[in-house]
């Protein structure tokens, strides 16, 4: 099993404090926000990671993380020109993953669970898995539609939600998520969608769904930001 982050992207809803770096460098509790979802890999017993990132800061990225020897693990960097979305920055990991499946976080995802157990238990299955927590404005989010114990279908940013449950950036997938990024158009945001990408799998029977039971969020708003300070640092804002 590979480990990828997705730390691209342009940051701009946190503007002007991405102007001169990189989104997944600010803080997050007593470290860069990018050290959580680093941890979660190594914890989950992960050795080789990939680090995907724009131009603008990989240097700072490779500065901060260098070859992984302080976390335990390999890091390898892939430069993602332009911010085109969740799934064309995948894309870049294609010769990263071989033919291995992959453990995916988005840069920005901070969360209690530990995916260890998941992470084992994925390990050369065919399909793709997703994680889904409970939230109060799920329009912000990719939301899941459920029938019992499956997924039905995945909306992007809907303005009527199907349910609550919003789609964690938390995603594991086998070597098939390159071929179907390959048949992907760009959404009207002008980006290749990870919803997408996890559509197909629903279409194709081959996607399955766990919980989160701890807290979720994402620190990419400046509330959702003050959030996950909080939630990481229940102290935070609290003293002198
Ligand atoms: O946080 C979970 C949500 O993340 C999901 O519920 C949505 O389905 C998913 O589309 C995504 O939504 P956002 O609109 O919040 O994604 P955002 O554009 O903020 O990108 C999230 C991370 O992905 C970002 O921290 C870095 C990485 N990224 C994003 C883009 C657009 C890249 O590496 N390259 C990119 O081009």
């Amino acid at each position: 099993m590979k480990g990828i982050i997705l730390a691209g992207g342009t940051g701009s809803r946190l503007m002007p404090l991405t102007k001169v770096t990189n989104k997944h460098l600010l803080p997050v509790g007593h470290v860069p926000m990018i050290f959580h979802p680093l941890q979660k890999l190594t914890q989950a017993g992960i050795e080789n990671i990939l680090i995907v990132t724009g131009t603008d800061h990989m240097g700072d990225v490779v500065g901060l993380l260098g070859s992984g020897k302080d976390f335990n693990c390999n890091i390898t960097y892939k430069v993602q020109d332009e911010a085109g979305g969740i799934a064309q920055a995948l894309a870049l990991a294609e010769n990263f993953c071989h033919d291995e499946s992959m453990t995916v976080i988005l840069g920005d995802n901070i969360f209690e669970d530990d995916i260890y157990g998941a992470v084992q238990s994925f390990g050369t299955d065919k399909g793709a898995k997703i994680f889904l927590k409970e939230v109060t404005h799920p329009e912000r989010f990719g939301v899941a539609e459920l029938d019992g114990e499956r997924v039905v279908a995945i909306e992007e940013k809907p303005s009527n939600p199907k349910s609550n449950m919003a789609v964690c950036g938390i995603y594991m997938f086998d070597k098939s998520v390159f071929r179907i990024i390959r048949t992907l158009k760009p959404s009207g945001r002008g980006e290749l969608e990870i919803t997408d990408v996890n559509n197909a799998y629903i279409q194709e029977n081959l996607m399955r769904y766990e919980e989160l039971k701890g807290w979720w969020t994402d620190a990419g708003t400046f509330e959702s930001l003050a959030h996950a300070q909080k939630l990481v640092d229940p102290n935070y804002g609290g003293g002198e």
